[in-house]
């Protein structure tokens, strides 16, 4: 899910000159688009220095560094808002060297999905479509999927998952009343907001991998449990309906590493 925005994220940079072979990328990033802006960039021939709490899984540590990529760890404590100061900070000291991508506040990250997600949406599903639902990082898949979404002409109704409590094992996810608000975050585009918590989204993700063969992460898990929440209420009500969810990433970028935590002590 955050291949495509950081693809297209570098891509618009070296259309419009503002990334160049000399500077490196640096940015902020709870791991998957680490993963993507490291691979990007060893396949594209571009330095990437990576922003991240130090408690991130060490399958993505290792998959990053694998690519080529340098980490720089910020406070655990401070999760994803902690990775963003560091990152300005770094900026802000040596502004030539760097290009800051700033997934949280570039509209190239909504617009991938806008180009690509809800595109590819509704060309799977076309008029079937009657909601949408994904949780929120960076915001952006829920903006630029929602928007294009919304363009069609029957409604779809697009609603946005949160953790439910400030402090939660959604990684990926944040709970938007305790953090830095993204600028790319237009609250006028969820038509409702979902709250989850973390040991739904965990115990989703348990039985994605043993029912259905699907071994993914947690705000996936998240994002199945509202879809299914939501769909038990479209029974219910009105008889059914066609609700879609996004499957984020894979389960081998947590799994070994993090089944201590499953005591869920976030
Ligand atoms: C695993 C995972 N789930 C969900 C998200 C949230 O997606 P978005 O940043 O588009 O809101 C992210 C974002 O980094 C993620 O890595």
């Amino acid at each position: 899910m955050k291949d495509r925005p950081a693809l297209r994220m570098m891509l618009d940079a070296v259309a419009d000159g503002r990334l160049t072979s000399g500077k490196t990328l640096i940015d902020s990033t709870s791991g998957n688009t680490g993963v993507a802006y490291a691979l990007f960039g060893a396949a594209l021939g571009y330095s990437v220095e990576l922003m991240m709490p130090s408690n991130v899984t060490k399958a993505r540590k290792d998959i990053i560094q694998a690519f080529g990529a340098k980490i720089t760890y910020s406070d655990p404590m401070e999760g994803s808002d902690g990775a963003i100061r560091l990152a300005h900070k770094m900026v802000e000291e040596n502004a030539d060297h760097y290009f800051y991508p700033n997934q949280y506040a570039n509209p190239s990250n909504p617009r991938a999905h806008y180009l690509g997600t809800g595109r590819e949406i509704l060309d799977a599903l076309g008029d079937r479509i009657t909601h949408f639902v994904t949780g929120l990082g960076t915001t952006g898949t829920m903006m630029g999927t929602s928007r294009r979404l919304k363009e069609h002409t029957r409604p779809i109704r697009c609603i946005a998952a949160q953790p439910a409590d400030a402090l939660h094992g959604l990684e990926g996810l944040k709970h938007l009343p305790s953090s830095i608000i993204p600028q790319i975050y237009d609250d006028a585009i969820p038509d409702e907001t979902m709250w989850i918590g973390t040991k739904d989204g965990w115990n989703m993700s348990d039985r994605l991998a043993k029912e259905e063969g699907l071994h993914v992460g947690h705000s996936s898990g998240a994002n199945v449990f509202a879809a299914l929440k939501i769909a038990e209420k479209l029974h219910k009500e009105q008889g059914g309906g066609c609700v879609v969810t996004i499957i984020c990433d894979r389960g081998d970028r947590y799994f070994a590493p993090m089944k201590w935590e499953k005591r869920y002590t976030w």
